[in-house]
């Protein structure tokens, strides 16, 4: 019993640890999107330097061509220690869908599957297509909204300068740089290393059943035998992802 609460806690806290984004009263902030941008130049692997508040490590994006011109996906791939056990990596897999508008390719809307509020927003206000990026999201909520702000790097790591410009310019849009978190891009789980437990994130991932599964999966490779309890965890995780705890703002 101790131990099925200990799970429930530790299990929790982890998705309550990856909001990445922050809620505002009023408008979202007119960010300007970049000029002459080229979608089929952004295309591919970045990982994700600094973001509004988040407590997510190893965070990357993967865009990809969609099913229609100016349709993209969006995979957000990143890493949390779900059992609180250091032997095993989590790699959480959450895609989402962009649009780009007709007229101004820069400016694109997302959504992701679980995001019970809808749309947001996603403009790319500055890009060089090789070593950097700044991505803006927002959410229009009744009377509020909700914001993520990520500097994007082809490589681990980022100068400092360039960084420095990217914050800036935020400034420059009426974004607080102040708000953005230093994501952790070392020690990360490698694309085949075999200790890690896949999770993604999709409406079915809340069932009982895959939670169960995933804790189980995550046990095995322990090899300590965590017991799991099916239903109670569904239920903690349903109800954090009700409360859009979700990191669903890329
Ligand atoms: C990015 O997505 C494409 C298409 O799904 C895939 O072929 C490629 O392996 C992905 N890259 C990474 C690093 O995940």
């Amino acid at each position: 019993m101790v131990r099925e609460v200990l799970l429930l806690a530790v299990l929790s806290s982890a998705i309550i640890a990856i909001l990445g984004h922050t809620y505002h009263l009023g408008e979202c902030p007119a960010v300007e999107p970049m000029n002459g941008f080229v979608m089929s130049k952004f295309l591919g692997v970045w990982y994700a330097i600094q973001k509004t508040s988040t407590g997510s490590r190893c965070l990357t994006y993967n865009f990809t061509v969609g099913a229609e011109p100016g349709e993209y996906l969006l995979e957000q791939v990143s890493e949390h220690p779900v059992l609180g056990v250091a032997s095993v990596d989590n790699k959480y897999h959450y895609t989402g869908e962009l649009k780009a508008s007709s007229d101004i390719p820069a400016k694109m809307s997302v959504k992701f599957p679980l995001s019970l509020a809808g749309k947001a927003s996603f403009t790319v206000f500055m890009t060089d297509y090789d070593t950097y990026a700044g991505v803006y999201t927002c959410q229009k909520l009744p009377a509020s909204n909700r914001r993520s702000a990520t500097i994007l790097s082809r490589k681990k790591s980022l100068d400092k300068q360039v960084v420095d410009k990217i914050r800036s310019r935020l400034s420059l849009f009426g974004v607080s740089p102040y708000d953005l978190s230093i994501i952790d891009q070392s020690k990360c789980p490698g694309a085949n290393d075999d200790t890690n437990v896949d999770i993604n994130i999709n409406p079915e991932t809340f069932s009982s059943h895959n939670i169960a599964e995933a804790v189980r999966k995550a046990g095995e490779k322990i090899g300590d035998g965590v017991e799991y309890v099916a239903e109670g965890v569904g239920k903690v995780v349903n109800k954090v992802h009700k409360d859009s705890e979700v990191d669903d703002l890329p």
